[in-house]
C-alpha cells in the first residue's frame, strides 16, 4: 500500500513539519511509497507526483524540511466542482490513485482545502472505494472551526508580535507626530492581527489600536480615534487586519484603487488597507504616516518560528496517519487544548463537513469595549502558542532550505 500527501492554500512557515510528520508516520505504519502531489490537487489532476522516498531519504533532510518555510510540494487554490455537476475530475483522481496503489490520502490545508477532502471522501464512499481521506489542518489565519488553533498560526503570531515590538521602538525615535499602520493577514478573521496585542510587556508599551474584521469599520470613526490618541501621544502604532470591512460589507481595501483579483474559491485578494488608511490620516491630521504591509513575510518567517507550533505541526501529520490506519476517512485532525497553564494540547479528529468552508472568528468578548485592544482571555489563549524557538540551520550566514527541485 502506498500513501499520497498534498499541500494546498496559502503556505505557513511550519507546513512542512506536517509533511515531515505524515511522511515519517506513514513509513513507520508500513507504507511502501509516499508520494507528494506537486501543487496539490491541481497537480495531481495533471499526474504530477513527487517521489518522497527519494527526496527525503536521509534524516537530515527531514530535519531541514521541518525548518524550511512555505510548501515544499508546491500549492494550489483549486476548487473541485461538485461531482453531481462534473464527475470527470473525480474519475481522473480515483484512477490515478488506483494506478499508484494509494491506500491513504492526506491533504494539508485550511478551510478551502478541507472542501477537497470532503468532496473526495464523499465520492469515494459513493463508489465504494477503500481509500481513506484525512485532512491535516494548517493556516496562519487560525480560522478553522472545532480545532483549538491551527498549525502555522503560532509562528505567524510570534512574527507579528516580534516585528510590532521592533516597529514600536523605531516609531518613537524622532519624538514627532507619526502614525504607523501595519497591515496583517487573516482574511475575515482577526486572530493574527490580534496577536499584535502580545507585543505589550514590561519592555514595550504595545500597539495603540487593533482593528479587526469582527468589528465593522468606518474611516470617520477610525480618524476620530487616531486624532484623540495623538492628542495624548505623538507616535501611534496601529495593527489593522487586511479584512476590515465597512458596515455595508465592502472591504476597506476596496476603497483603494488596487486591482482586485479573485481566487477560485471566490476570495478577493486583500491588500492596500494600510496604505489607504495612512493616506487618509495624512490628509486629515498634521502627521507623518507610514504604511507597512507584512504580506508574505508573516507566513514564511522560517527564521522566527515557534517551537510549540513546529512540534504541533509535526504531530498533526503523525495523527493523520494514525487516523487513517485506524480506519477513519472523511475526517480532519484537530488540536485539543487540555490546559493553558501549564499549556497542554493533544490531537483529535472531526468529521470534515464540520470544518470545510466555515470560518471561525474571534469571540467578541475577547475584544475591549472601545474595539481597540484584546482582553486577557485572548492573551492567555495566544501566548502559549508562540513559546520557544527552533532556529533554522544556518549555512554561510543564511538559513538553509530544502527544495523539491
Ligand atoms: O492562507 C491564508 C492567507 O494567507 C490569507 O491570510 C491571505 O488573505 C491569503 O492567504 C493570501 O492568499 P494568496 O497567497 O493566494 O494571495
Amino acid at each position: 500500500m502506498n500513501v499520497i500527501v498534498g499541500q494546498s492554500g496559502g503556505p505557513t512557515s511550519v507546513i512542512n513539519a506536517s509533511l515531515a510528520g505524515v511522511y515519517q508516520a506513514a513509513r513507520k505504519a508500513g507504507a511502501e511509497k509516499v508520494y507528494g502531489m506537486e501543487n496539490g490537487i491541481a497537480g495531481l489532476l495533471e499526474g504530477r507526483l513527487l517521489d518522497l522516498n527519494a527526496l527525503l531519504d536521509e534524516e537530515i533532510k527531514i530535519e531541514l524540511l521541518k525548518r524550511t518555510p512555505s510548501s515544499f510540494l508546491g500549492s494550489c487554490r483549486y476548487k473541485l466542482k461538485k461531482a453531481e455537476e462534473d464527475e470527470s475530475e473525480y474519475k481522473k483522481v480515483f484512477s490515478l490513485l488506483e494506478q499508484y496503489q494509494i491506500g491513504w490520502f492526506f491533504y494539508i490545508g485550511g478551510n478551502d482545502s478541507m472542501d477537497t477532502i470532503s468532496k473526495l471522501s464523499e465520492y469515494g464512499k459513493r463508489i465504494g472505494s477503500p481509500i481513506r481521506f484525512v485532512g491535516v489542518p494548517k493556516t496562519i489565519d487560525n480560522d478553522l472551526m472545532i480545532t483549538d488553533h491551527t498549525p502555522g498560526y503560532g509562528s505567524a503570531a510570534k512574527f507579528v508580535a516580534t516585528v510590532m515590538k521592533e516597529i514600536i521602538r523605531d516609531a518613537t525615535v524622532y519624538g514627532t507626530n507619526y502614525v504607523t499602520i501595519v497591515e496583517i493577514m487573516g482574511r475575515n478573521a482577526g486572530w493574527l492581527t490580534a496577536a499584535s496585542a502580545l507585543a505589550r510587556g514590561e519592555d514595550s508599551e504595545g500597539v495603540d489600536m487593533i482593528c479587526l474584521p469582527e468589528i465593522p469599520f468606518t474611516v470617520e470613526g477610525f480618524l476620530k480615534k487616531v486624532t484623540a490618541m495623538q492628542k495624548k501621544k505623538k507616535s501611534i502604532v496601529i495593527a489593522v487586519s487586511e479584512g476590515v470591512k465597512l458596515p455595508d460589507g465592502r472591504y476597506v481595501c476596496e476603497l483603494s484603487d488596487n486591482v482586485q483579483d479573485v481566487d477560485s474559491f471566490g476570495h478577493k485578494k486583500l491588500t492596500g488597507t494600510a496604505r489607504y488608511l495612512a493616506n487618509e490620516c495624512a490628509k486629515a491630521l498634521n502627521t507623518k504616516t507610514r504604511a507597512i504591509e507584512l504580506s508574505t513575510l508573516q507566513r514564511c518567517c522560517g527564521h522566527l518560528t515557534s517551537r510549540t507550533d513546529i512540534t504541533e505541526a509535526y504531530q498533526v501529520g503523525g495523527a493523520a496517519v494514525l487516523a487513517a490506519q485506524s480506519g477513519k476517512s472523511g475526517v480532519a485532525i484537530t488540536l485539543v487544548r487540555l490546559s493553558d497553564k501549564p499549556y497542554q494540547c493533544t490531537t483529535g479528529t472531526v468529521e470534515i463537513e464540520r470544518i470545510a468552508n466555515f470560518e471561525k472568528k474571534i469571540p467578541v468578548e475577547w475584544i475591549n469595549s472601545t474595539h481597540t485592544d484584546m482582553l486577557p482571555p485572548f492573551l492567555d489563549y495566544a501566548r502559549p502558542l508562540i513559546q520557544a524557538e527552533l532556529p533554522p540551520f544556518y549555512v554561510d550566514g543564511l538559513p538553509y532550505h530544502i527544495t523539491a527541485n
